[in-house]
């Protein structure tokens, strides 16, 4: 299979998924979209109302400001990839919880090894304590660190700008690096491509880039 066979095969696993309890009380479970050669990835928390009802990810409040922070960042969505950790929509917007964290973990996992992207952005603290463990997203976001094959940067979940507007200008600052960041995560994959690929995040070497 392709990577895009792949990532079709495993939204229809995930719409038909009955691995947690969330699977009850979703009207539409949300696996993901964009293109399967993506080079920017990006990875929310899980889906909300609007999200649920149209089985589609950030296509609420948050997903209009996300919009803005692309643009800043010199990308529009239809060429990025946009998914969540959890695939279905937390009842009441409560935060998932670990057994559902783990329930969905494996469907993320191959969806980024089929996009293998360059940049994978995180948004909020729940993607980023994939990568970051027992960070605070008040002192790394924006910061973005090579692992492996490809740069991850924690950003602020787009929502957290709606709630606090003074952070806004931040988050649209730390957006605004993107496109030099896929430059750089051009030239830092086309120097590694003498090294045996890996697409290994345990294993990867942490180099960061303030
Ligand atoms: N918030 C998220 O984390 N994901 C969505 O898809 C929508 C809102």
């Amino acid at each position: 299979m392709n990577s895009e066979e792949i990532l079709r095969d495993l939204a229809a696993q995930i719409n038909t998924c009955q691995n947690c309890v969330l699977a009850q009380t979703r009207k539409h479970a949300v696996p993901g979209e964009g293109p399967a050669n993506a080079e920017i990835m990006l990875i929310g928390e899980g889906p909300g109302f609007h999200e649920n009802e149209q089985g589609r990810p950030f296509v609420g409040q948050a997903g209009k400001f996300l919009d803005e922070l692309l643009a800043a960042g010199g990308f529009d969505r239809e060429t990025v990839f946009i998914t969540n950790v959890v695939k279905c929509r937390p009842p009441g917007n409560r935060d998932p919880q670990p057994v559902e964290l783990e329930a969905c973990q494996a469907y993320l996992d191959q969806q980024i090894a089929a996009i293998n992207p360059l940049i994978i952005v995180t948004l909020g603290r729940f993607s980023m304590a994939r990568y970051f463990k027992d960070a605070k997203i008040s002192q790394i976001h924006g910061h973005a660190s090579w692992m492996g094959n490809r740069f991850i940067i924690p950003m602020y979940h787009p929502a957290a700008g709606l709630h606090q507007p003074n952070i806004k200008p931040t988050i649209m600052q730390d957006f605004r690096q993107l496109s030099a960041l896929v430059e750089k995560a051009r030239k830092s994959a086309s120097a590694h491509t003498d090294a045996p690929a890996s697409n290994d995040e345990d294993n990867a070497t942490q180099l960061s880039f303030f």
